[in-house]
């Protein structure tokens, strides 16, 4: 260029405002984002590359300033939108606009079967999150259900990972919709709360692979999780958020995940092994920020000033660093600086709608003797209504979903608004419970009090149940410590509070009895032959009142099934009988073997000849009847590469609405290693009208036959013989087809 045109150019650059001037290639949403991270990468240092990378307040890491790399937010998860907290606290900030739409417990979602009602929740929580400006939802969790002590459950979704992974997908894409990554958690094995952050998990290959990863990677791989966070505890002698099998081989290198690693809270330990073993951003590795005796604790975290050190000591280089700060760039450019991204929104009455719908299809109908449901609106003219979870919310509490809702309608108002009109209903409490309600300065308000002895509340409750037409008992447990809540487990498998006292006494003066149990763990059911109706309430949000409502009295019909065994005693559940588990806190490292490798659940009680379970996985009544045809397949032999295709019909016998769960297992009639009786490989929620027939069908390929040969490393599917077992819960098979592997 001659030295006249130059000039002109340059003048004509500079008159012209920024936005005209050809944009640095990180900040141009048309070129590739990995361009655009290599960019990025190319301008900063080594101090903005550190800074990225570990957190800045209690729940925030830095972004680049000088580069305007915006700072990257996240909350909890996984069932709404957590409150504002102060900056280096847990405890909330007291904003007065931060409510949410509290949405069911995952637990809740799994049991509703349905993958539509998982993109409507991912889709409606995803648009709370973006609304409240948030970049990462730390959710949702998908840790097996192994024991029904674990205080956590209620945050995961059962115990099979084929229904845990069919349910994960949807969630994650509809929150990615919005712009929000979320935060698939607690990678892997974090099966129970005591001991947390000491247990050292062992447990075989094959368990690994086929029980406790597939529905990470199903959420890596088919939902394209954009972050995923690390357990607390440790497996193979490492913490997994420094975990090099989980993170490093098989996470980053056989799943080829490229987003980030997010450690759980104060989930780091150690600087050496954070850097080598994956963790890409490290969070709350001390409770307080400010604890560590300096201006700036984040400075000191594991990844920040001593990684620093290391690296200008000539110890360790800056290829990880690098690597770490990629996956941050790529994360803050998929969410924050994603200016294409929607608005949002929050507490709309389409997110109650959907906490509601959703609540309505996850609640499970497990025994409907002599027709009591749906209450008989013409017939009954006084309900007794009985139990502390009747009234009791259940939004506040159990760690960190806890919440700060805009309202939450609880059963006994939900019930009471349905019947307005129609009958009398009258409230007792029954039994008194857990009557706190705060949680990280979030207030019920309720004043739950009540100084009465077990004898006086049972004497008034089964007075108002013999002058009632039908008794609900809504009981469960809560959300507070020793229950269903993070950082503890449940002591035993009962209900506690005595109310087991409570029902008896209740089904002796009154046979019309419901039992609605709120929880999102198995409970042992002592009384289950002397009461006839029993409901599965799990936690159901915002609008957990009119969920409830609406089934009981048959507006909806029950449509959700078990996500998991509920067991008759606690020596039934293979972890207790085979593996270990320990709820003594130690303060040493504590290994628990996994004894039980890959018979849990379902997988366990098919093999029990003797011990049946009190309810099975799968299992769910509706207020219709459905018939089963002959399952038939498309054809009897098929290759390794091949499919099969089963078919079924299935008709609404019954004179009302309802929609079935079909559900299909796969059984190995015989192979080289010892197999499952059945494992669930596919399933389809039919809705039927009275009289409807439908054809379902289901096509199985390698995936549905294999299993994983932990020698050599790889999926098989042995030749031989197959069956096809159609069924409606693990216990009630309607028909079985066989077809052969060649
Ligand atoms: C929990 C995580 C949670 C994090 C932030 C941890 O104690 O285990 O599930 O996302 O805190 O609140």
């Amino acid at each position: 260029m001659k030295k006249k045109q130059l000039w002109f150019t340059l003048a004509l650059a500079a008159a012209l405002p920024l936005s005209a001037q050809q944009k640095p290639v990180y900040l141009d949403e048309n070129r590739p984002i990995e361009e655009r991270v290599e960019d990025a990468l190319g301008r900063m240092t080594l101090a903005e590359k550190l800074h990225v990378i570990h957190a800045q307040s209690k729940f925030s890491s830095g972004g680049v300033p000088r580069l305007g790399i915006p700072e990257l937010w996240t909350d909890d998860g996984p069932h709404g939108v957590r409150p504002e907290v102060l900056w280096d606290e847990w405890e909330q900030a007291g904003w007065t606009n931060d409510s949410c739409v509290a949405f069911p417990a995952l637990t809740c979602l799994a049991a509703t079967w349905n993958p539509d009602m998982s993109l409507l929740y991912g889709q409606s929580v995803g648009e709370e999150a973006r609304f409240r400006e948030k970049d990462v939802l730390l959710g949702p969790g998908v840790n097996i259900y192994r024991t029904p002590l674990n205080g956590r459950n209620f945050e995961y979704m059962g115990e099979d990972p084929y229904l845990s992974s069919r349910m994960v997908v949807p969630y994650v894409q509809g929150v990615q919709q919005n712009g929000v990554a979320v935060c698939v958690k607690h990678f892997a094995l974090n099966n129970h709360e005591v001991n947390r952050h000491n247990t050292n998990v062992i447990v075989d290959d094959r368990a690994l692979y086929e029980i406790y990863l597939p529905a990470f990677k199903a959420a890596v791989q088919e939902g394209k999780a954009w972050t995923i966070m690390g357990g607390y505890n440790l497996y193979q002698n490492q913490h997994c958020c420094q975990n090099e099998r989980l993170l490093q081989d098989i996470l980053k290198g056989e799943w080829g995940f490229d987003g980030a690693v997010v450690s759980d809270w104060g989930g780091v330990h150690n600087t050496e092994q954070a850097i080598a073993h994956g963790v890409d951003l490290e969070f709350g590795s001390w409770t307080d920020g400010l604890a560590n005796g300096v201006s700036n604790a984040y400075d000191n975290y594991y990844l920040a000033n001593p990684y620093l050190e290391l690296i200008q000591a000539g110890k360790v280089g800056t290829r990880e660093l690098d690597d770490k700060v990629r996956r941050v760039l790529r994360l803050i450019f998929r969410t924050a600086m994603n200016t294409r991204k929607p608005f949002g929104s929050m507490c709309s009455p389409e997110h109650y709608d959907a906490a509601r719908r959703i609540g309505e299809e996850g609640i499970v109908l497990l025994k409907n003797e002599g027709g009591l449901l749906p209450i008989r609106l013409d017939e009954v003219k006084k309900v007794a209504v009985v139990g502390e979870n009747a009234v009791k919310m259940m939004t506040v509490g159990g760690g960190s979903s806890s919440l700060k809702v805009q309202r939450e309608v609880s059963p006994l108002d939900g019930i009471r608004a349905r019947l307005k009109g129609k009958a009398e209903v009258t409230y007792v409490r029954g039994y008194v419970g857990d009557v706190g309600g705060e949680y990280n300065g979030v207030v019920t308000g309720q004043d739950l009090k009540d100084d009465r002895t077990p004898d006086e509340l049972i004497a008034e409750a089964v007075q108002v149940a013999k002058e009632a037409d039908l008794v609900i008992f809504v009981g469960g447990l809560n959300k507070s410590a020793g229950q269903d809540c993070e950082d503890s487990d449940r002591a035993s498998l009962s209900l506690p509070y005595g109310q087991d006292r409570v029902i008896e006494a209740l089904a002796e003066a009154n046979p019309r009895l419901v039992v609605v149990n709120i929880s999102g763990n198995a409970v042992a059911m002592p009384w289950v032959d002397r009461v006839p109706a029993i409901v599965q309430g799990w936690f159901l949000g915002s609008e957990a009142g009119n969920a409830l409502a609406s089934v009981l009295t048959g507006d909806v019909s029950p449509s959700g099934r078990l996500p998991f065994t509920f067991p008759v005693r606690l020596e039934d559940v293979p972890a207790h009988s085979l593996g270990e588990y320990t709820g003594e806190r130690r303060r040493d490292t504590v290994d628990i073997r996994y004894n039980e490798g890959i018979f849990v659940g379902y997988r366990w009680a098919d093999k029990q000849k003797k011990v049946k379970p009190l309810f099975a996985f799968g299992h769910g009544l509706t207020y219709t009847t459905f018939e089963y045809g002959k399952p038939t397949v498309d054809r009897k032999t098929l290759t390794v590469d091949g499919t099969v295709t089963v078919r079924v019909k299935v008709k609404n016998t019954g004179s009302r609405e309802g929609q079935e769960v079909v559900q299909l297992y796969v059984s190995d009639l015989k192979s080289s290693l010892p197999r499952p009786v059945k494992e669930l490989k596919a399933f389809r929620k039919v809705r039927l009208a009275p009289g409807e027939e439908q054809e379902v069908s289901f096509t199985l390929g390698r995936d549905a036959l294999s299993f994983f040969d932990a020698d050599r490393h790889e999926w098989v599917a042995e030749p031989g013989k197959f069956e096809a077992i159609v069924a409606a819960s693990a216990a009630d098979v309607k028909g079985k087809v066989a077809f052969e592997l060649k």
